[in-house]
């Protein structure tokens, strides 16, 4: 499942230091051919939104979604641009709300709008009549590995209530808004028989709205294996659901309808590794820390989640490795939850590894999605760098942060 050998982490390790994140580039040019069959695929950058990785995803046919001014301004910089391409805007700002800056942009750079609120388009309405917007429905029920990714239902802040939906018609008319599509993403894995439900519901929503549209976004979700032996999704059997019901609306509606798929994860999380090195162990009772030099300022997901990634180690003297219980944890921060063995609710795990000393590599597979991109500066750890592995083209994509840019914003 590591997409870069040993001797290369090792070797990268010692010239760019750690905590580092590794990327693969071929391993994302795969999950894109998986996704081939829809019409397009728009990556959530959310997921991992440095500014190369979505050059790589431009290359490779893909279009772009933001979430923030940050995120378009990133993709616009990587190449992407609002024109149609290839039956698509090359980049979509999606949220619930508009700060003002955020309002201004996308309405002077025309960048198309999936909405996630009637109020949006109250307040896009009039100043930016004609403005090409989606409605991102949330459909009254929801899914997710944790209850944090839960994107639908009473319980989430996320898109315009399925009931809501006459009334943003209504304002969209009212303002001569361009009504692109509906999109719906309900939360992140997969499970068919719930994609069933979502799709019926995608399928009802149109026929019952009296609006025509020209597209239907599946939104992301798409899950990835963290855990040895857990499969990956069908993309096949994915994309022949949704392909029902864009036939199912195209019949209704008497058109084509494009269909378009947004995922994150399932482009980017096999494709990341972050490499540690191990700076201390310690015996407490009757468990054994592994200290590394990282902690949930880079890998949240852990912390946040309780998630599971799978984790190696490479010894920095090439001896072999006898196998050990250890409770793997960051070493800088001051928090007793900065630990990479827990289960979601924070209950501490100890995991079968190899083990361990002063001076190894521990490397943390799985993440490359949601990993760099929700990294912080807490304790003033400064943001790691950042690594391609593309052949000839390989390279550092991101340097890492100095304790001096750090703080020179406190400087007044
Ligand atoms: N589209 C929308 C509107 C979303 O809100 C998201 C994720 C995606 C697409 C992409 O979802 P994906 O394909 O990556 O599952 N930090 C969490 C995940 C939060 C996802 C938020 N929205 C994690 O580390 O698992």
């Amino acid at each position: 499942m590591q997409p870069v050998n040993d001797q290369t982490l090792a070797q990268l390790a010692q010239e760019h230091g750690t905590p580092l994140w590794v990327y693969d580039a071929a391993t994302i040019r795969a999950r894109v051919a998986q996704l081939a069959q829809f019409d397009t695929v728009r990556f959530a950058q959310k997921a991992n939104s440095n500014i190369h990785l979505l050059t790589l995803m431009r290359e490779a046919g893909v279009h772009v979604d933001a979430v923030s001014l940050g995120e378009i301004e990133r993709a616009l910089q990587a190449g992407f641009t609002p024109a149609q391409t290839h039956g698509a805007a090359g980049l979509v700002f999606t949220c619930d709300l508009f700060d003002r800056a955020t309002l201004a942009r996308v309405a002077a750079a025309k960048i198309e709008v999936n909405c996630g609120s009637v109020d949006m388009l109250r307040q896009l309405g009039p100043v930016s009549p004609g403005h090409r917007v989606w409605l991102r429905i949330n459909p009254g029920y929801g899914h997710g590995h944790s209850n944090k990714t839960n994107t639908g239902g009473e319980n989430s802040k996320h898109g315009i209530w399925h009931a809501e939906l006459p009334e943003a018609l209504a304002v969209i008319r009212a303002h001569g808004l361009h009504l692109v599509g509906l999109h719906m993403h309900i939360g992140s894995g997969v499970d068919y028989s719930h994609l069933e439900t979502v799709c019926g519901t995608m399928v009802d929503l149109v026929k019952n709205m009296g609006h025509d549209i020209e597209a239907i976004s599946t939104g992301g979700g798409l899950s990835v294996p963290y855990r040895e032996g857990e499969q990956p999704v069908d993309t096949d059997h994915y994309f022949q659901l949704w392909d029902a019901a864009r036939k199912q609306i195209e019949a209704h509606l008497g058109h084509p309808v494009h269909l378009e798929i947004e995922p994150g994860r399932f482009l980017v999380a096999d494709a990341g590794l972050l490499v540690a090195e191990v700076r201390a162990t310690k015996q407490m009772g009757g468990n054994h820390f592994t200290l590394l030099d990282t902690g949930f300022n880079e890998l949240m997901r852990p912390a946040m989640y309780g998630s599971y990634h799978e984790m190696s180690v490479i010894a920095h003297d090439g001896r072999a490795l006898d196998t050990q219980h250890a409770t793997v944890v960051g070493g800088p921060l001051c928090e007793s939850g900065d630990v990479f063995t827990q289960r979601d609710g924070g209950v501490v795990e100890t995991r079968l590894l190899p083990a361990a000393q002063v001076g190894d590599y521990v490397v943390f597979e799985g993440a490359g999605a949601y990993g760099a991109s929700m990294s912080s500066n807490y304790n003033s750890r400064p943001h790691a760098a950042e690594y391609l592995v593309d052949g000839a083209q390989s390279r550092l994509i991101r340097r890492r942060q100095t304790v001096a840019e750090l703080i020179a914003l406190e400087q007044l």
